[in-house]
């Protein structure tokens, strides 16, 4: 028989998961035309305590929610950050928030990058457009802890300059001793010096020692197949390439099933996921 306590343990566990937590947005960044970037904080001072790759629930009061992947590194205390690109309602209504506005998160939510098998390897981060807001929350992480990773590759494209995301970091990046960074861009816009071309012209400019390199590939859905194909082509072995996958969500915690692939629930087992284990899975990618 259910006692009153197990029903209200089991309450309890719906509220926590169905229930948004109340936070504030702390600063905003428009980052191109169409992405922007909040800083977010609990009210209740808690940090998120996420893991690099798990995804937030946004709860916009009155309008409703969408699935954000958190942006920054969990080595960032106090708040995190979302970046949004403006695409329907949830979205285009928080591009109207400034600071101070209040909102709702549930969450973190997923499985993240395997970071703990991670260590000791070489990593080749592939970004390809908005792909590289959910991988600068493991790259800043890495970049935190480098002692615990031996080579960083960072490949990451976009369609032109202007769509490029986070200039600073990128800047950072071109200059630092701890990254071999590559960038390129689908069009030039006049001024662009770098290398035009889709991400994967990237890949014959970089050598990798294969057994011993972690490839993690982020970004739309027509790059995955390709950028797959040239890691394959570097001898990456498929259970050391990692993807993480975006499908419509609703719930977040494996009760609508929006998000299934097959029998998997990309919410639950993803959106994180190693290509070994995706790769019969017809539609996944
Ligand atoms: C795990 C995960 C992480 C994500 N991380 C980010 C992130 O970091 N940043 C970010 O900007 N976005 C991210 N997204 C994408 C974001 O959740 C979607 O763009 C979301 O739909 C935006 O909500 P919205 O209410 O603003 O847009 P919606 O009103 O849902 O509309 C979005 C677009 O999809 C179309 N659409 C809506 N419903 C359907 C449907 N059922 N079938 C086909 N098309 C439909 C709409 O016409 C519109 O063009 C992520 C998604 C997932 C699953
Ligand atoms: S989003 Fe509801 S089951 Fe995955």
């Amino acid at each position: 028989m259910t006692t009153a306590a197990q029903v209200q343990t089991g309450l309890r566990e719906l509220n926590s998961i169905y229930l948004p937590r109340l936070a504030e947005i702390v600063k905003t960044e428009q980052l191109t035309k169409m992405e922007k970037l909040f800083e977010i904080k609990f009210r209740d001072g808690r940090d998120l305590g996420h893991q690099p790759g798990q995804f937030v629930e946004v709860s916009l009061f009155g309008i409703g929610e969408a699935p954000i992947s958190v942006s920054s590194s969990p080595t960032k205390k106090g708040s995190f950050e979302l970046a949004v690109r403006a695409v329907g309602n949830v979205t285009r209504a928080l591009h109207t928030l400034n600071q101070g506005a209040s909102l709702g998160i549930r969450g973190p939510f997923g499985q993240g990058f395997p970071v703990e098998e991670m260590k000791g390897k070489d990593i080749l981060f592939v970004a390809g457009g908005i792909g590289l807001v959910p991988l600068r929350s493991l790259i800043n992480y890495v970049l935190d802890n480098r002692s615990d990773f031996s080579r960083l590759l960072v490949l990451f494209g976009a369609k032109t300059p202007a769509e490029q995301l986070f200039l600073d970091e990128l800047a950072k990046w071109r200059q630092s001793k701890e990254v071999e960074y590559w960038e390129t861009v689908d069009r030039s816009d006049g001024q662009w010096k770098g290398n035009i071309g889709v991400i994967t012209t990237l890949f014959p400019k970089i050598t990798v020692d294969p057994q011993k390199t972690v490839a993690v590939i982020v970004g739309p859905p027509v790059m995955y197949r390709f950028a797959i194909l040239e890691a394959q082509v570097k001898g990456i072995p498929d259970d050391q390439i990692i993807v993480s996958l975006e499908r419509r969500m609703k719930c977040g915690v494996g009760k609508c099933g929006h998000c299934q692939v097959n029998h998997v629930y990309v919410c639950q087992e993803g959106p994180v996921f190693r290509y070994a284990k995706i790769k019969d899975l017809k539609e996944a990618i």
